[in-house]
């Protein structure tokens, strides 16, 4: 379609977690969070124009409709998502000054219920579409370099500021970047096992506030600090034990936080933890395994190095007679 533009952006998986916001209206993080891009994973936009409008109107004509293919997953956003997603292009709307109205057509190429979240790739996805939208009906329209596009689509979903960089990104207050560490570490293989396809009760939002009142969210900027700069060094030690153990620590610390408020909650379930000990055997009788992670979610993460292919291959066949996994190895 000739005034169309279509742009996909990956999803990311976070070793050091972004839990806890100083400021919910610009998504400023309390801490610290390093991530590795799933380029596998993505969502892809299509923004169209439609007519054109006065400013007053646009707020209200925009529309949101799955976008078809065949290499798409059958998805539909909630009410509240659609709000979330038009809001965030109402606001790069604005700060491009476009005035027409847009149909906004997204798809991810996993399923809905994989226990990946997809607003990190969703809206990292928008804000590289609506750039080159308004490039092409606005050619006078600013070019902006990926550190500035990142910086807007955090404004619609934190996380989503570091899907921008890869294969590592580090976020610490208002920028995200690309962080360089040992080429060994560039190409890693993911899994996720999903325990459970209901969704959740508690959104990352809702956590995000939820967090603040956790008797142990005092001292996390710390932590998470601290187990940057630590996961950073094994990684520059070429030691894939310790980024494993201190991986571990760092997502345990976020889920006992959530445990630890005054209205406590927790998204591992049976599942999960069947699944954390499992992992936890391999480790102790191989002495080697998956890097091992956990968002707000039950499902569960694993990062292999590109030697550790026949032992991904194997998790994956043992793992899927019981559960879910997705991935690419
Ligand atoms: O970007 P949000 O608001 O969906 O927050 C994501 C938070 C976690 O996935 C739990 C951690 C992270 O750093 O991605």
């Amino acid at each position: 379609m000739q005034n169309s533009v279509i742009a996909s952006a990956p999803s990311n998986i976070a070793l050091i977690k972004y839990m806890g916001k100083v400021d919910t209206v610009y998504n400023r993080p309390t801490n610290i969070s390093l991530s590795y891009t799933l380029e596998h994973l993505r969502t892809t936009v299509q923004l169209t124009a439609t007519a054109e409008t006065t400013v007053a109107t646009a707020a209200t004509t925009d529309i949101w409709q799955p976008l078809s293919g065949p290499d798409f997953f059958a998805f539909t956003m909630t009410e509240k998502g659609q709000e979330k997603f038009k809001r965030h292009f109402q606001f790069l709307k604005k700060h491009f000054g476009y005035e027409g109205s847009v149909r906004i057509k997204s798809a991810n190429n996993f399923p809905a219920d994989a226990g990946i979240a997809s607003s990190a790739s969703s809206f990292a996805a928008l804000t590289l579409a609506a750039q080159k939208f308004f490039l092409k009906h606005n050619p006078s329209a600013a070019d902006l370099n990926l550190e500035k596009l990142s910086e807007l689509s955090r404004l619609g979903s934190g996380s989503s500021c570091r899907s921008f960089f890869a294969p590592w990104a580090m976020w610490k207050k208002d920028q995200a970047e690309k962080l360089n560490l040992p080429e060994k570490y560039n190409q890693l293989l993911h899994l996720v096992i999903v325990p459970e396809t209901t969704p959740k009760k508690i959104s990352s939002s809702q956590a995000h506030q939820l967090v603040t009142t956790s008797r142990l969210f005092p001292g996390r900027p710390e932590r998470a600090e601290a187990r940057y700069q630590q996961l950073v060094q094994a990684f520059q030690d070429h030691n894939w034990k310790r980024a494993y153990q201190i991986t571990w620590d760092e997502f345990m610390d976020m889920h006992e936080m959530f445990r630890a408020c005054p209205e406590p909650f927790d998204y591992r379930t049976k599942g999960s933890l069947q699944i954390l000990k499992q992992l936890q055997e391999i480790w102790s009788s191989q002495n080697d395994g998956p890097l091992v992670t956990m968002d707000a979610g039950s499902s569960v993460h694993l990062l292999f190095r590109a030697d550790q292919k026949p032992l991904a291959e194997t998790l994956k066949k043992d793992f899927q007679s019981q559960f879910q996994v997705w991935g690419q190895l």
